[in-house]
């Protein structure tokens, strides 16, 4: 997807650590994953389920930080997780878990520290960067699946002379990546589904747990489906993330990933 010519480039694509402090084993693999050398780290967020995680998470993503990088929150970074049946989802889904007034979790702290360290909040905002000697048109919205997202701050057209477009999202609604595939952006990076977190051998994801049918709840596919006449198609990668709400730690069938995307340039 990238111009004739251009280098490939390596985007580490993390989402839904749910981090806590004493998650040992996933805070050295998160610190693990600078040795892939990308060149562009996108979090899709629900990177936090507790207050004291910011410094473990901070710490966690060590030499990441030292990258260009980009994030946005998920709803589980702004409301503190709740006890829950885990397949609750079969039968709903969380949307309405955050309907409480206030989030309860230090998000502002959360983004601050995060663009403190160099990486750049795409929460309802557009933005560029450079990245792998390529210039990265961005946008991004704030979690849709707590009614956060507003794209109308970041719609129109996505900067055609960039060497490559970035949408990105927590919940991949399917509403809103239409905006984001109509306004020119070549990749939508989410998260948010986990996978479907409980899935059946053999059937794959029961839930997306969003507006997302079931065989996109993770990997590679385009969005929209099928072209619009005269529109854009983009890449869609849904992470199957890398953590589980604290109240509901089990994945089924279903392994947690960091996902290492290398873009590579179309051909003349
Ligand atoms: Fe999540």
């Amino acid at each position: 997807m990238l111009p004739p010519g251009a280098e490939p480039l390596r985007v580490l694509h993390i989402s839904d650590l749910h981090l806590t402090p004493g998650r040992h084993r996933l805070m050295s693999f998160v610190r693990s994953l600078s040795s892939l050398a990308p060149d562009l780290v996108v979090n899709t967020g629900d990177s936090i389920a507790s207050p004291e995680a910011i410094s473990p998470l901070l710490d966690s993503l060590g030499p990441l930080l030292d990258l260009p990088g980009v994030f946005v929150y998920g709803s589980n970074d702004l409301y503190s997780p709740k006890p829950k049946n885990p397949a609750r989802y079969l039968w709903r889904t969380s949307a309405g878990d955050h309907d409480r007034d206030e989030p309860d979790l230090p998000w502002e702290k959360l983004g601050g520290e995060l663009a403190a360290a160099g990486w750049i909040d795409l929460n309802n905002r557009r933005d560029k960067l450079t990245a792998g000697g390529l210039d990265i048109a961005l946008a991004g919205v704030n979690d849709p699946h707590c009614e956060r997202d507003r794209y109308d701050l970041v719609a129109g057209p996505a900067d055609a002379s960039a060497a490559l477009r970035l949408g990105v999202l927590h919940s991949p609604e399917p509403a809103i990546m239409d905006r984001f595939a109509a306004d020119g952006y070549d990749l939508l990076l989410a998260g948010h589904t986990h996978g479907g977190q409980l899935r059946v051998p053999g059937y794959g994801a029961l839930v997306t747990n969003c507006g997302i049918d079931r065989g996109r709840v993770s990997g590679l596919s385009m969005h929209p489906e099928i072209s619009p006449a005269g529109g854009n198609t983009a890449w869609l990668y849904v992470s199957a993330g890398l953590g589980t709400s604290p109240w509901a730690p089990v994945r089924f069938a279903c392994r947690p990933e960091a996902t290492l995307l290398t873009l590579t340039p179309r051909s003349a």
